[in-house]
């Protein structure tokens, strides 16, 4: 049933039933605008949001949902946290039956994550086509989930949204340029978006941790290769404390990074010269971000966060997603814990570094990716084109 009527087209009095599921917090970030664009559209298009639970701590959730005004989902999977096998099984095991019942004309797919991956394959097994937003992204590391997660959820997609110029050359080297679109990224629809919050809440940001503009290095840091192994993650540490003998420096922690600073019992003195701190919502992090001297992160969305509010980025991994950010020495890769302190300091006294960010030209997008998104998901399931991927 389902397969017959992708096939057939909508006709103009009838709604299009679009699902878009989430679940981890760059996910909620990327589909705030997107969702705010498929609701103006709400005389023809119905909207329901899954949720798969894949991130639950309120400061890893809620916040977002509150902060970026998403209403509340259809539906929360629980899937929460486990094995990168048990965590998407389980994602499409719940996913499969509210799939059915909503009978979606297409299901929507941000970013890189389980969550993207596990919805994507339950979608496309069902003959449901699916939409990849931030599609074409590769770092060529596929010992990341993400670059796994990435490359499967594209190939089993009907229709992909290519956030940059080389992400959309990216999906015509693999064959798939017939099923691309070009809109830019809709994380700069989001920054747009939050940017007056931002203005309004950076004082108060700054003197609740006692910050003084483009004083301290700002850090961020999760994933597995950098704070799994307690050895590299005590390397790092000693790194930043390094770093604090020159420079403020704040750090909010992610959970799978508390979790492990919990086995290496910190002392207090320790916690507060590398500025340990929850994580923060949305509002507050860029606010943290824009005033800051430089970054140090592991995070996608974060290298190129900096890279549009102009901050110079230090990223600790060998290979990245968004190569843009790479341009003028916006941002920097390094791979060994030992040379964090000294290319951190040399970023944050580059004198010139932010004027040359600054005039560099940004090739994210204009900051009206989600409504060129919307439209052309609209049209394509009206037009009878939306049918599960033809290629392969
Ligand atoms: C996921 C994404 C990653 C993204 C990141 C943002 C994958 C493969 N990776 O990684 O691309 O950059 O989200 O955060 O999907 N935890 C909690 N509370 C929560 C969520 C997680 O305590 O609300 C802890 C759990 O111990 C869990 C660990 O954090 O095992 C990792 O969470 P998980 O969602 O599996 O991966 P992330 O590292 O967050």
């Amino acid at each position: 049933m389902l397969i017959q009527q992708h096939g057939q087209g909508t006709d103009h009095m009838s709604k299009i039933r679009v699902m878009l599921v989430v679940g981890a917090r760059p996910q909620f970030i990327k589909s705030a605008p997107l969702i705010s664009e498929i609701l103006r559209r709400h005389r023809r298009v119905e909207l329901s949001i899954i949720h798969s639970g894949q991130h639950y701590d309120p400061e890893m959730s809620e916040i977002f949902f509150h902060q970026l005004h998403i209403p509340r989902p259809m539906m929360n999977l629980e899937a929460g946290s486990g094995s990168h096998a048990r965590q998407t099984a389980t994602i499409m095991k719940r996913l499969e039956k509210p799939m059915l019942q909503a009978e979606p004309c297409v299901v929507i797919v941000p970013g890189d994550t389980n969550t993207t991956l596990a919805a994507a394959l339950t979608a496309a097994k069902l003959n449901i086509p699916v939409a990849h937003i931030e599609a074409g992204l590769r770092s060529g590391d596929m010992t990341m989930p993400e670059e796994i997660n990435r490359r499967l959820t594209d190939h089993c997609s009907s229709i992909l949204f290519a956030p940059t110029k080389t992400a959309n050359s990216n999906l015509r080297k693999e064959g798939l340029n017939e099923l691309a679109y070009l809109t830019g990224d809709t994380m700069v629809d989001t920054l747009r978006i939050v940017s007056a919050l931002v203005d309004r809440a950076q004082k108060s940001i700054l003197e609740r941790f006692r910050l003084t503009e483009r004083e301290y290095v700002l850090v961020t840091m999760h994933r597995p290769f950098n704070v799994g192994d307690l050895d590299r993650l005590c390397e790092i540490l000693h790194a930043l404390r390094d770093v604090s003998r020159r420079l403020r420096v704040v750090f909010p922690v992610h959970p799978r990074t508390r979790s492990r600073l919990a086995q290496l019992k910190i002392t207090k003195q320790s916690r507060d010269q590398i500025g340990l701190t929850d994580p923060l919502g949305y509002v507050e992090i860029l606010s943290l971000l824009r005033n800051a001297k430089c970054l140090l992160t592991d995070s996608g969305g974060m290298q190129k966060e900096s890279f549009l509010l102009h901050i110079p980025c230090v990223t600790l991994r060998s290979t990245t997603e968004w190569p843009e950010t790479l341009v003028s020495k916006a941002n920097q890769l390094i791979s060994k814990p030992d040379s964090i302190a000294t290319t951190l300091l040399n970023v944050a006294y580059d004198r010139t570094l932010r004027q040359r960010i600054k005039h560099l030209k940004n090739p994210f997008g204009d900051g009206h990716a989600s409504a060129r998104i919307a439209r052309i998901i609209e049209e394509w399931v009206r037009s009878g084109e939306a049918r599960p991927n033809r290629l392969g």
